[in-house]
């Protein structure tokens, strides 16, 4: 192999213009496609900044360079030397950035052969995404990937550069925590110097940021990393980064502007892209009546619409029973599509069942009259009520779910983002930010007969509903809001309890004994009574938001070295088994070691 030396180099490959024609270069780069043509050979050259051709002539240049060039395959990485010019008309590659011109090449040196790579670098790539990963140094060569990274790294630093300028400190909080109950699960590392003692990875920085207030910080920022043992999904990962905030002596209205603010910055700076303030502002519960969802995908409209008053008082079984257990009958109209195959109906039926609605009914005004499962229950100048109060035509499809209000907004709010991509009403050039506002303060878990925090147990409820939170909690409004951008929800945060009695209460309608919540959160609360100010913050999903930046549909894109859907790095074969020495040096036996034993 041959080295560098005495050849520096001179410009990337994809920075040349018709301003260098003329001139002697050194470019290095990869072989991304070689095309022998005989007595002549082209190659395409890439580098982190683009392409550019290099051309072989055998009849103008030395046999033995000529020969070499001959030997080059696809990834060589190599050093060339020679004189850019201009194409030709008829050879001008309208689709490259260097497309006017080419390097005629005078000194050839091949730094590094490659073995074949396992599939084509290059964009639009069709493989299975294992081995994708399993070659991720291959996978991040192709150029969107690099445009994914370099888009990362302008998003971080623009982000950097407006929380400085408005005062805010980038502090580091530790990685090695306390396990702490609430959220999801979280991943443990044991103690070597403290044996059967284990640290936790942070799941969020939350406790230490509103520490930092109650320190006197005043405005904290940082770009993180969190770790969830959660199952996983296209927009999550089991580590992932938070641009994560917090602010003292502010209101939610600071916070939100100041944020958006930030956004507006963001999306002009890193990709040309105005979006109008200021955000749209909508209350968790009109979100959930509207569109099914706490986080409404707004580029398109098909609301749910209430239609429990036309449908009481039937010989229809199915409403009628659900109306009378207080529950709703409700509908999307997609415009258009009366004439939808039957098929494709029974197949929608299937789709609202796996969100939990046990059937699904429809409405179609065609040409020919009305078609509904339950028409004969009803007269035809009800149909016609509904018609006109879903503003709806001949010829469109009313989709009716019958259920509780929460399966109702699940399954038809998602039957509403499907029949959004089906019938092609979403613009994916649109940017729909919005405010999600008040959000209830608990949730009702089935699964653990309790309630919890819809956010964190940290979130200050709404001061007028404070006097619910024992007797009634589901009726308690938080101070919380989500940010969403495209269905997406990008973050979350709220304002913040500072008062200890007052979270004690909170823990309480959690379940927490006084005593757990001392074991678990005490140092927190007792740092509360040395002078705590009231603050409020919120985190940003970093790869969610890159994702969307970049148009990617998942956040393994943005990522460079993301894990897979059972949260194995295929790369690097993490998690491995480790040596019996390290873990009898953590005091821990395994079970699964125990049984081959
Ligand atoms: P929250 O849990 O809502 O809030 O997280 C903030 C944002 O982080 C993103 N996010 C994720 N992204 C990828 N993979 C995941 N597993 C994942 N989980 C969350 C989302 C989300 O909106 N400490 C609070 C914030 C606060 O109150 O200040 C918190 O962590 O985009
Ligand atoms: P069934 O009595 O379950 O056969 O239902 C009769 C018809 O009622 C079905 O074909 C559906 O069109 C409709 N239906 C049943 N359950 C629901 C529901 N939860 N919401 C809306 N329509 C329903």
């Amino acid at each position: 192999m041959e080295t560098l030396e005495g050849m520096k180099r001179t410009h990337h490959c994809g920075e040349l213009r018709q301003t260098e024609v003329g001139q002697e270069v050194v470019v290095c780069g990869w072989v991304s496609r070689r095309r022998d043509h005989g007595g002549l050979i082209f190659v395409d050259l890439r580098d982190r900044s683009g392409f550019v051709q290099i051309v072989y002539d055998e009849a103008a240049m030395n046999a033995g360079t000529f020969h070499k060039a001959e030997s080059l395959r696809s990834e060589f990485v190599i050093g060339v030397r020679g004189k850019v010019r201009a194409r030709s008309a008829d050879t001008v590659n309208p689709k490259m950035d260097t497309g006017t011109i080419e390097i005629v090449c005078n000194e050839l040196r091949i730094l590094n052969k490659a073995k074949t790579p396992p599939f084509y670098i290059q964009d639009n790539l069709d493989v299975d995404e294992m081995l994708r990963l399993k070659y991720r140094f291959l996978d991040l060569r192709r150029p969107e990937m690099q445009r994914n990274i370099i888009l990362r790294h302008r998003v971080t630093k623009i982000m950097r550069d407006y929380f400085d300028r408005n005062g805010f400190l980038e502090i580091e909080t530790p990685m090695l925590c306390k396990s702490t109950p609430e959220g999801a699960r979280d991943f443990l590392v044991p103690s070597r110097l403290n044996p059967g003692l284990f640290y936790a990875l942070p799941q969020s920085p939350q406790i230490y940021k509103q520490i930092l207030m109650v320190a006197g910080f005043e405005k904290y920022f940082q770009i993180v990393r969190c770790f969830r043992d959660e199952d996983l999904r296209a927009d999550r990962q089991p580590e992932f980064t938070q641009l994560d905030i917090e602010m003292s002596f502010i209101d939610q209205e600071t916070i939100l502007t100041m944020m958006e603010g930030m956004m507006t910055e963001l999306f002009d700076k890193a990709i040309g892209a105005k979006i109008p303030g200021p955000f749209l502002r909508m209350t968790w519960d009109d979100a959930m009546e509207r569109f099914g969802s706490d986080k409404p995908d707004l580029r398109f409209g098909m609301e749910l619409m209430d239609i429990s008053a036309y449908m009481k008082g039937s010989e229809f079984k199915v409403f009628e029973s659900v109306l009378e257990n207080g529950g709703q009958v409700k509908v999307i109209n997609v415009e258009d599509y009366a004439n939808i195959p039957r098929r494709e109906l029974d197949g929608l039926v299937e789709y609202v069942k796996g969100y939990g609605a046990k059937g699904l009914a429809w409405i179609q005004y065609t040409e020919e009259g009305i078609k509904s499962p339950f028409k004969k229950f009803y007269s035809d100048e009800t149909f016609e009520q509904i018609k006109t109060a879903c503003h709806a035509k001949t010829g469109d499809l009313l989709l009716v779910i019958a259920d509780k209000p929460l399966v109702v907004a699940q399954s038809l709010g998602a039957l509403r983002l499907e029949m959004g991509r089906r019938r092609h009403l979403i613009d994916p050039d649109k940017l729909c930010f919005l405010w999600v506002v008040d959000f209830p303060m608990f949730e009702y878990s089935e699964e653990e007969k309790r309630w919890k925090a819809m956010h964190h147990p940290f979130t200050a409820p709404r001061d007028e509903d404070i006097q619910y939170l024992k007797t009634d909690p589901g009726r308690v409004k938080a101070n919380a809001y989500d940010m969403v951008l495209n269905g997406v929800e990008i973050g979350g945060g709220s304002l913040r309890i500072y008062n200890s009695d007052l979270q004690e209460q909170v823990f309480e309608a959690v379940g927490l004994t006084p005593e757990v919540a001392h074991a678990k959160f005490g140092f927190m609360m007792d740092a509360f009574q040395f002078g705590t100010p009231p603050h409020g913050g919120l985190a940003f999903g970093l790869d969610r938001l890159v994702m969307l930046m970049a148009k990617r549909d998942s956040i393994r894109d943005v990522i460079a070295f993301p894990k897979t859907q059972s949260a194995s790095d295929v790369m690097a074969h993490a998690p491995s088994e480790v040596e019996d020495k390290q873990l009898k040096e953590l005091s821990i036996r395994t079970v699964t070691a125990a049984k081959k034993k």
